[in-house]
């Protein structure tokens, strides 16, 4: 049982309608009976839904981030993009940076991190996601691939008190695998080191089962939770399982 601050931030990756949202209201009366619980709440969902989502949790604790933006904080000929000011003009406080899904169709470290500076220029949290590959995992490269990650993604960024690093190592997500848990808190250790005071969340299949062991890990500040945040009974059930 944990008393600790902790983060349960649902991405909802390209899923999700105006329908949808109706299903956030059992979360949301969750966090209402649960008041004392010391823990924040984000919802990341797809561009279309910001506002009506940030709308229908004005009177609540749970806050809204966006899944990626440009890297430029103007507004620019950039057909399909939104940038950070405009996440923040439709109440996001938070944005996802840098997760696998965007470095495998050529997010490079440089352009994460000229999105990190806009990002937090403008205001906004950032939820910077790092991870390896299986194939770096088994070759024993993972603390290398953080470091470079870490390192290139985080630079010329001086105050680092609106960045959270969320480790998601790329094999896990969505696969139902997750690392060991001497693992796990070997690398959060290892990211809290290179990083002085960060928080650092976990994501990849975390669900109702996997967190019974994921809540183990006593230096992980919270997770970043794909498929099992789409059903509320299932995200409430890791938060209820998180602190029992
Ligand atoms: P899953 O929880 O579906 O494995 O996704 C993790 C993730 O990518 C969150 O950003």
């Amino acid at each position: 049982m944990t008393n600790k601050y902790m983060y349960f931030i649902a991405n909802w990756k390209m899923f999700g309608n105006l329908k949808t949202l109706n299903s956030i209201n059992k979360v949301i009366s969750f966090t209402k009976k649960n008041k004392k619980n010391k823990f924040k709440l984000v919802y990341c969902p797809p561009a279309s839904l910001l506002f009506p989502l940030s709308k229908k949790l004005q009177a609540t604790s749970i806050d809204i981030g966006g899944q990626n933006c440009h890297e430029s904080q103007n507004f620019g000929a950039n057909t399909g993009y939104i940038n950070s000011k405009m996440l923040k003009d439709v109440g996001a406080k938070y944005v996802i940076l840098g997760h696998s899904e965007n470095r495998q169709l050529g997010e490079s470290d440089k352009l994460i991190n000229s999105k990190i500076q806009s990002s937090i220029k403008s205001g906004l949290k950032v939820i910077f996601c790092i991870g390896e590959t299986l194939k770096q995992k088994k070759k024993k490269i993972t603390k290398r691939v953080l470091f470079s990650q870490i390192s290139k993604g985080l630079k010329k960024i001086r105050n680092k008190k609106n960045i959270i690093i969320a480790y998601e190592p790329v094999w896990s997500i969505g696969s139902g695998m997750i690392p060991r848990e001497y693992e796990l808190f070997e690398i959060i250790k290892y990211i809290k080191n290179k990083v002085r005071g960060v928080k650092v969340l976990y994501g990849g299949s975390v669900n109702s089962k996997s967190i019974k062991n994921l809540k183990k890990i006593n230096n992980v500040d919270g997770f970043l939770i794909g498929g099992a945040s789409q059903v509320s009974k299932n995200f409430i059930d890791i938060i209820k399982k998180t602190y029992n």
